[in-house]
């Protein structure tokens, strides 16, 4: 099965992904998480993105496009997978068609997770991040056992540089403008499975898998 999860910066792509690998075994493809552990390595692809990344701006089409088509083709991607972040323009989203289309796959589902902003605001300033594992953690609801420990690897949790409040306003203006329209794009093509996001996760979760067993 081939799901993207679509929704605004802080709805919980990130979140509902891990639960959607554990229960099904789908391939994760996170863009963002490909982009933080480039900027961590110190490769070119990660000096070119931070400079989008800590301003809220997209990092260009070609260069995310290039990456999603390498990342497809890799081998457990063959059971599926979970796009979380990508795309998020409407090039992004013909050029993922046609892609799939090349390897005689397609999507099956989109999941648009919503949640409104002051709740985004909330969640994304309280929001760390495991180092080492990618694991999400969040201040206000779901500290790790330790300060700052990852309670799976025992990483460091961090605080993403794009969650200062001034960047956290500018990627949701970003989205806005950019990539809340592949939600109609998405809905004429009749893969669009809305979800009401701002809930308990595991309430989110169950609505998730009923809308991808339907
Ligand atoms: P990316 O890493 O994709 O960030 P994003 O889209 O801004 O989304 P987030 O990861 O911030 O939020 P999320 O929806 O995953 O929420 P999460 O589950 O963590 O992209 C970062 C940057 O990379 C972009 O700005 C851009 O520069 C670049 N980039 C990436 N992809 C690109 C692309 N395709 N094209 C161009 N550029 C690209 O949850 C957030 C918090 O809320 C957590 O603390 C969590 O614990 C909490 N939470 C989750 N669910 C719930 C719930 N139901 N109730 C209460 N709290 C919850
Ligand atoms: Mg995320
Ligand atoms: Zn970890």
């Amino acid at each position: 099965m081939n799901i993207v999860l679509l929704g605004a910066p802080g709805a919980g792509k990130g979140t509902q992904a891990a639960k959607l690998v554990e229960a099904r075994g789908l391939a994760h493809i996170s863009t963002g998480d490909i982009f933080r552990a480039a900027v961590t390595a110190g490769t070119p692809l990660g000096l070119e993105a931070k400079r989008f990344m800590d301003a809220g701006e997209l990092v260009p089409d070609a260069v995310v496009i290039g990456i999603v088509q390498e990342r497809l083709s890799e081998p457990d991607c063959a059971v599926g997978f979970i796009l979380d972040g990508f795309p998020r323009t409407v090039p992004q989203a013909d050029a993922l068609t046609k892609a799939l289309a090349s390897m005689g796959k397609k999507l099956d589902h989109v999941i648009s997770i919503d949640v409104d902003r002051a709740a985004l605001i909330k969640r994304l300033t309280a929001r760390r991040q495991c180092r080492s594992c990618g694991r999400i953690y969040n201040v206000l609801t779901s500290r790790p056992k330790h300060f700052n420990v990852c309670d799976d690897c025992g990483g460091e949790v961090f605080l993403r540089d794009d969650d200062s409040v001034g960047t956290v306003t500018n990627r949701l203006d970003v989205y806005d403008r950019n990539t809340a329209p592949l939600i109609d794009y998405y809905r004429k093509a009749g893969l669009l499975r809305s979800i009401d996001g701002d809930r308990p996760a595991d309430e989110v979760f169950a609505d998730i898998l009923a809308a991808v067993r339907a």
